[in-house]
């Protein structure tokens, strides 16, 4: 069920992203989600159940130590956790919304959690593939208790695609969640000093089966 809250709060969300193309927020899931998420993710890690995460898409995926080197663990749609269904449940109200107000046509969500190890980073791109392009709205929830200046990690997230030096540094506070367009917004992730992580996903305009 949503409330009308949650409803005037989707919409505003709508309206950033069609103005400005992104929308921060520290409130978008509550303390008890945030804690069990993070749980889940550090438990996947500690039983080494993430891997390298590569560039592109299908048989285009390519490992690109160069560009990116954070693990990834994909979440199953058909096998998420009680958790992970309340945190879908919740981006299923932001796709229906999106959809109604910014006629979008976002038919699915794909999300993995990611840890940017001591050192990783993500170079500049944007999620979009060129080849198939199902990614429309880039979602990340991150993770992080007690993270400061000096851990680094942050997300810059670029303000138009001709000017470097136009950008907004994000840091991946415990909470914090991003959304932004796949197609339009250049974004990186600079090197991190410290395990960063996140719930990593996307709407997508196709289904998944
Ligand atoms: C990505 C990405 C940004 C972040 O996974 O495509 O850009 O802040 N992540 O983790
Ligand atoms: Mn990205």
């Amino acid at each position: 069920m949503s409330s009308v809250e949650d409803i005037a709060f989707f919409e505003q969300i709508a309206d950033e992203i069609a103005l400005k193309g992104w929308f921060v927020t520290d409130s978008f899931v509550g303390e008890s989600l945030l804690d069990g998420l993070i749980q889940e993710a550090s438990s996947y890690w500690e039983e080494g159940e993430f891997s390298k995460a590569g560039i592109g898409t299908g048989v285009q995926l390519q490992l690109r130590p160069e560009i990116r080197t954070d693990k990834i663990h994909w979440l199953d749609e058909h096998q998420l956790t009680p958790l992970q269904q309340q945190y879908w449940d919740r981006i299923d109200l932001l796709r229906q919304t999106l959809n109604r107000t910014l006629y979008l046509s976002a038919r699915s969500f794909e999300a993995h959690f990611a840890v940017y190890p001591e050192g990783s980073f993500y170079k500049k791109h944007l999620d979009q593939h060129q080849e198939v392009q199902h990614r429309l709205i880039t979602c990340i929830l991150y993770l992080n208790s007690d993270w400061t200046d000096a851990d680094g990690g942050k997300l810059r997230m670029y303000h138009n695609s001709e000017n470097e030096a136009e950008y907004t540094d994000i840091m991946p506070l415990m909470g914090r969640f991003i959304c932004f367009r796949s197609d339009q917004v250049l974004h990186e992730v600079l090197p991190s000093g410290r395990e960063r992580f996140s719930l990593t996903g996307w709407l997508r305009r196709e289904s998944l089966i």
